[in-house]
């Protein structure tokens, strides 16, 4: 009853709508109403209310609710069962619980205590300020093919961030870098039977209006946000909308028409990579390798000390410019 108050609400916002309307409209009484509007404000939302006029939104909070991000989700599949939570452990764990859920559905939280990276790496957040949210995808491909999820939404999240002008990179398999610094983090993990993916999560953490106090002291040289490069606060319903549209165009062409030209070109043309000298690192051993392609399967072509092309899968790997971060 709430979220069809509010949508009622949303679609007029130029204009007040009465409260025996409301109620005649849906059928339950005034004080169920005003019930809803006060539990309404209660979660962030402005609205104006007049004696005689009704009741008027002013304002909707900045939070990645289904009702605030469905607004900008423009698809067919992803996103069509949010599973919201003020504050979760980590997005990908919780997602764990739940799949039993159909494809597409996309489990997001304000904040994670316990937010995970690559490598069992930690991966920080910050509260309201950025998008963290796993998506559940169940495609019918070969376990060795799950780097291609990585591919489809660092591709669909660089173009993504391009159309709003943001220059920024990816640096393979799973960074997205703006000026040298890590932007966004993604995190695919994956259940399976023999030769068939039974479940992929797909996590994806943006810095978007972090402010760089928030950033732990250790991360300041190699993490950032949108709003600390662009000067500007984002809002983040509409990116986390626009990423997922964009997902789902990518991943449908990529998985269900075997058509993965768009994401291998976009890997290969937002490398901050390819034609770099780089280390490698696996556990405690490190190499210098020159980048020379990223291949049609998504593995990094190197050429290795001794002169040799090798193949490199995602897998173990750590990846360091010769001077540091990249
Ligand atoms: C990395 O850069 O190593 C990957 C970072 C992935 C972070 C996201 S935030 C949402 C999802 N839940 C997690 O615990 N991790 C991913």
């Amino acid at each position: 009853m709430k979220e069809t108050v509010l949508r009622k609400l949303k679609n007029n916002r130029e204009e007040f709508i009465s409260g025996e309307e409301l109620s005649e409209k849906f059928k339950v009484s005034r004080t169920t109403i005003w019930k809803i509007i006060k539990k309404l404000r209660e979660e962030g939302y402005i609205i104006k209310s007049s004696t005689k006029k009704g009741y008027k939104l002013l304002e909707d909070p900045d939070l990645l609710t289904e009702m605030e991000i469905s607004e900008y989700l423009f698809t067919k599949k992803m996103g069509k069962n949010i599973i919201y939570f003020l504050e979760v452990e980590s997005t990908n764990d919780e997602m764990k619980k739940n799949l039993q859920e159909e494809e597409g559905t996309i489990l997001v939280t304000e904040n994670q205590i316990l937010g995970k990276g690559r490598l069992g790496r930690e991966w920080f957040s910050s509260d309201k300020k950025g998008i963290y949210f796993s998506l559940l995808l169940k495609p019918k491909i070969d376990p060795l093919e799950a780097i291609k999820i990585t591919q489809i939404a660092a591709s669909s999240l660089v173009e993504v961030l391009r159309k709003n002008n943001v220059e920024a990179y990816i640096k393979w398999p799973n960074d997205i870098i703006l000026n040298n610094k890590k932007v966004a983090g993604i995190l695919v993990e994956m259940t399976t039977e023999i030769m068939k993916i039974e479940n992929i999560i797909l996590g994806v953490g943006i810095n978007v209006n972090t402010l760089s106090e928030d950033i732990p002291e250790s991360l300041k040289e190699k993490a950032t946000s949108l709003l600390i490069e662009t000067g500007l606060k984002w809002n983040r319903k509409k990116l986390i909308g626009e990423f997922i549209t964009e997902f789902e165009k990518e991943y449908f062409s990529c998985i269900e028409n075997k058509n993965d030209k768009e994401i291998v070109s976009n890997c290969k043309k937002y490398s901050n990579i390819i034609g770099k000298k780089i280390k490698i690192i696996r556990g405690d051993i490190s190499r210098e390798v020159d980048v020379i392609d990223i291949n049609s399967e998504g593995f990094l072509l190197v050429k290795n000390e001794m002169g040799e092309e090798e193949e490199i899968l995602s897998g173990e790997i750590s990846i360091r410019g010769l001077e540091g971060y990249i």
